[in-house]
């Protein structure tokens, strides 16, 4: 499979305000070099608890953050040498809380339109045709058309988190970073975003980094992943082995406590098996 997003020796060291003239505060280590790759059309989860990083990982992929030392490269070219419009082709970023980056004042259909022309004017890549429209990828993420006059505010969670995804999507981009996408929805919403990005991955061979807290999720959408703790990678392969028999003690904990939330991996897991 062909390398497209790779992580080389990622550091990224935040300091408190809290430091007295002339000092830094105290440091907060978020990522440790940190190497990961992602190779064309594949699902891979990066789990990890509250504050090991992950965002913070995420972003730097995205190219919203710079790192301290390390590199990240799409298609072995490094990201920086990419125009921001280029780079959102490649690479597309949704967050936990799609208010955060909805412009509230947007219709969700000027917002795909927006994302359908900036694509355009990148002509060295043709979007499917099948996708050239606004509404067949509302279609596409299952959103009803009559919400393409609507704003953000006027629509449930889930389908705003479906308009974020649908927005980074009309880019075309060859890796989507979803970062804890689901963690704010009610179970079977979660349930239906789970399925339709695998759908997207299975029809259009987008590559996906899947961010979630959450190991039994990961297990469920991911063919390979990555545990963070602390700011560094405590364990890392092909989802079947990590999830089959960890061998971090972290890892074996996170799976006791994704098992826990048993309504919610049941509902996931009903989301994984159901033919898309
Ligand atoms: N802009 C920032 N300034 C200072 N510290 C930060 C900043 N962003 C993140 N951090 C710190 O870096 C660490 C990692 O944060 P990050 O948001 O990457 O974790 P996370 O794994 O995404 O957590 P969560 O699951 O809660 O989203 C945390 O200790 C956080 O407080
Ligand atoms: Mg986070």
């Amino acid at each position: 499979m062909k390398k497209l997003l790779e992580l080389k020796n990622i550091s990224k060291t935040f300091y408190s305000e809290k430091g007295l003239l002339f000092s830094r505060g105290a440091a907060k280590e978020a990522c440790k070099n940190i190497n990961m790759n992602i190779s064309s059309g594949e699902i891979v989860a990066l789990v990890g608890e509250s504050g090991s990083g992950k965002t913070t990982l995420s972003r730097i992929a995205a190219g919203l953050l710079s790192p301290d030392s390390g590199a990240v490269f799409i298609e072995g070219r490094a990201l920086e040498r990419y125009s921001p419009l280029q780079r959102a082709s490649k690479i597309g970023i949704v967050f936990q809380n799609p208010s955060d980056s909805l412009n509230p004042v947007l219709t969700g259909g000027y917002m795909i339109r927006e994302a359908l022309r900036n694509r355009k004017r990148l002509d060295y890549q043709n979007p499917p045709p099948e996708l050239s429209s606004a509404e067949s990828i509302f279609a596409e993420f299952s959103l009803d058309f009559k919400l393409a006059s609507s704003r953000p505010g006027d629509m449930s969670g889930g389908q705003r988190q479906r308009l974020a995804a649908a927005r980074s999507f009309a880019m075309f981009p060859s890796c989507l970073v979803l970062d804890e996408v689901t963690s704010s929805l009610d179970v079977s919403t979660a349930a239906s975003i789970i399925k339709l990005l695998k759908r997207i991955n299975a029809r259009y061979g987008t590559a996906m980094l899947f961010i979630t807290h959450n190991l039994v999720l990961a297990e469920i959408i991911s063919e390979r992943m990555f545990v963070m703790k602390e700011g560094e990678i405590v364990e890392s392969g092909s989802t079947w082995e990590v999830f089959g028999s960890p061998r971090h003690p972290y890892v074996r904990e996170l799976k006791a406590a994704g098992m826990l939330s048993r309504e919610e991996a049941g509902a996931s897991r009903y989301a994984g098996r159901e033919s898309a």
